[in-house]
């Protein structure tokens, strides 16, 4: 797919911008708290309605503007979309993001803060599986939310000892559990296909990449998951949480053979993080139909010169990408160029 054009108001730091891309790759160049990453988390807004960057609405709207929106028009193919979203405040003064939904639009955003997924804690990477879990299949993210209440609700039966009332939170728990499980599942052999590709392209070797899904609870069928969760019923009760399921998952990242988040060089660690965002690529595309639009926020700028040169020669064959860069030396490449300056956009 690629954004045609679009068109910011009053986002961030945009009063206006109106902005034709090139098809292939954006290079968006300019100093610090210019509007670079603005305008990658302007463009995710338009293509799926959230920002990657914070769930909070309100802090989208440029400083003392009572609303933002962001139109532009997609395609996929031959057919085109305009879309129009509008951030505005309800009048409780909460706010609301009202417009169109185009279900095979799709962003995959990389930051360096992506490098959590191996230096972090499990939760890091299970939100980046979840995230991408919920660019191939929909309906994972609101299974998600519904996990979460369900977790809530038997915290709060286990902590005051009413285990004659968990039953049917039990059964909730283990038919959303097993739908979630089945579809991280399915997210890991994808990215597994495409990380063992994509890595040694980038690391300019052979090396060997697995990527494993580690359960907590080993269940296909929510029986399974139900008598799972009986085993350690009296544990649960005296520890007041829910003690298996997705949500003490974990993914486990190898690199020839060793955990490439215990052995791995910060090098390494740096590659794997944007390899897995590549990763999603080619699914993703299979999943909605056309290749997604890439939000590469400063990517290149902890590699090395030969990282730097396999990444950009694996960015030029990829459809619509965006790249910021902080580097005005940055090698132009084959790509189109745009200087970001205080909240504007000019061709350089
Ligand atoms: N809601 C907002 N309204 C106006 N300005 C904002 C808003 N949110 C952030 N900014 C400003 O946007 C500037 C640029 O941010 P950013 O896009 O992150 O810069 P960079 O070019 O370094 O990526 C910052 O100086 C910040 O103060
Ligand atoms: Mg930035």
């Amino acid at each position: 797919m690629q954004i045609r054009w679009i068109q910011l108001l009053e986002f961030r730091n945009y009063r206006t911008l109106s902005y034709r891309p090139s098809a292939k790759l954006n290079l968006l160049v300019g100093r610090n708290a210019q509007g670079k990453t603005n305008l990658l988390e302007g463009i995710a807004v338009l293509l799926v309605g959230r920002s990657f960057r914070t769930p909070r609405l309100a802090e989208l709207p440029r400083w003392g503007s009572p609303s933002a929106s962001i139109a532009g028009e997609i395609s996929r193919g031959d057919s085109t979309r305009t879309l129009r979203r509008t951030l505005q405040q309800t009048e409780s003064g909460g706010w609301q993001a009202v417009g169109d939904h185009c279900e095979w639009a799709r962003a995959i955003p990389f930051s360096w803060q992506d490098l959590a997924i191996l230096t972090g804690g499990p939760g890091a990477r299970r939100n980046f599986l979840d995230g991408f879990a919920g660019r191939l299949y929909p309906s994972h993210l609101a299974a998600l939310v519904q996990y979460r209440k369900i977790l809530a609700r038997r915290a709060v039966l286990l902590q005051k000892g009413q285990a004659d009332r968990l039953a049917p939170w039990d059964e909730q728990l283990a038919t959303v559990g097993t739908e979630l499980l089945g579809r991280r599942r399915s997210a890991t052999a994808a990215l597994q296909t495409e990380l063992a590709r994509i890595y040694p392209l980038l690391a300019g070797g052979p090396q060997k990449v697995e990527i494993r899904y580690r359960a907590s609870l080993e269940a296909t069928d929510p029986g399974a998951f139900l008598a799972g969760l009986e085993r350690r019923r009296q544990e649960e009760l005296r520890r007041g949480q829910t003690l298996v399921g997705p949500h003490r998952d974990d993914l486990l990242i190898e690199l020839d053979g060793v955990d490439a988040r215990v052995y791995g060089s910060r090098g390494q660690q740096r590659l794997l993080a944007l390899a897995l965002r590549l990763a999603e690529v080619l699914p993703v595309a299979e999943a909605t139909g056309t290749p997604p639009v890439l939000l590469l926020d400063d990517a290149l700028s902890e590699l090395d010169a030969p990282g730097r040169a396999s990444v950009l020669a694996e960015l030029r064959a990829a459809e619509q990408v965006f790249l910021t860069t902080a580097d005005p030396a940055f090698p132009a490449a084959d790509g189109a160029r745009w200087e970001v300056r205080a909240g504007d956009l000019v061709a350089a």
